[in-house]
């Protein structure tokens, strides 16, 4: 798998979520960020939005759980249409578990980290996961700016996972844009979520091929 892009859809336009879709082709995945009003203190949209947008939408979508309770919640989006299913770390009660229920519904099981949140503890979990996602700024909002310091720990993962082997994708997710995109892939993330970058910029599909040549150009994956 080369660099891929996931596009927020926290920036885009929230009563006419099949034309953002539409209007970013080029895009890998569609980053669709599930806010509860607890774990973060925002709140966008639920089970039955996604799965409208998956009946209508060419991309897979990648579901961000920032919710409390995700052992109880997450197979849901699973089941409901998401081909990638990102519960958080901090919240979940029983990882392993929660994991082979997501992958049991036939979709990529990852788990998220926020900023200060180490990756070590969670070696052990690598072999049950098909991607980590690191954030890179404060859960909660789009819009943030990019947070340098969480670059020591997107090298740190992709050294677990080289350890590890197998094909397990990093995402790096708050303030990816044309700035930051390349510190992103020389760290070692190979997909990249981008809200305000993309649907910001004036032609949201070329800012999507942008990212991912620039991506591929400074990847220190080889
Ligand atoms: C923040 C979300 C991100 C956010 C990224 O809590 O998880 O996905 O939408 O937005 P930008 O790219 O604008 O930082
Ligand atoms: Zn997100």
């Amino acid at each position: 798998m080369g660099m891929q892009i996931a596009p927020s859809l926290l920036s885009a336009d929230f009563a006419n979520l099949e034309a953002a879709a539409a209007s970013i082709p080029g895009a890998d995945w569609l980053h669709f960020d599930v806010m509860d009003n607890h774990f973060v203190p925002n709140l966008t949209f639920g089970v039955p939005v996604m799965e409208a947008l998956a009946k209508v939408a060419q991309q897979p979508i990648d579901a961000h759980l920032m919710i409390e309770d995700p052992d109880r919640w997450a197979p849901a989006y699973a089941e409901a249409g998401a081909k990638s299913v990102t519960f958080h770390i901090e919240a979940a009660a029983d990882p392993v578990k929660l994991a082979r229920e997501i992958r049991n519904q036939g979709a990529r099981a990852a788990i998220g980290l926020k900023p200060a949140t180490p990756i070590d503890p969670y070696e052990d979990l690598l072999t049950e996961l098909d991607m980590v996602l690191i954030m890179t700024v404060e859960p909660g909002f789009g819009g943030q700016k990019f947070m340098d310091a969480c670059l020591p720990k997107i090298r740190r993962t992709r050294e677990l996972l080289s350890k590890h082997g197998g094909e397990i994708w990093l995402q790096v997710d708050g303030g990816v844009s044309a700035e930051t995109i390349e510190r992103c892939a020389e760290a070692g993330a190979d997909v990249f979520v981008a809200g305000s970058a993309v649907f910001g910029a004036d032609h949201p599909d070329a800012m999507v091929s942008d990212l991912r040549s620039r991506a591929e150009r400074h990847t220190c994956l080889r």
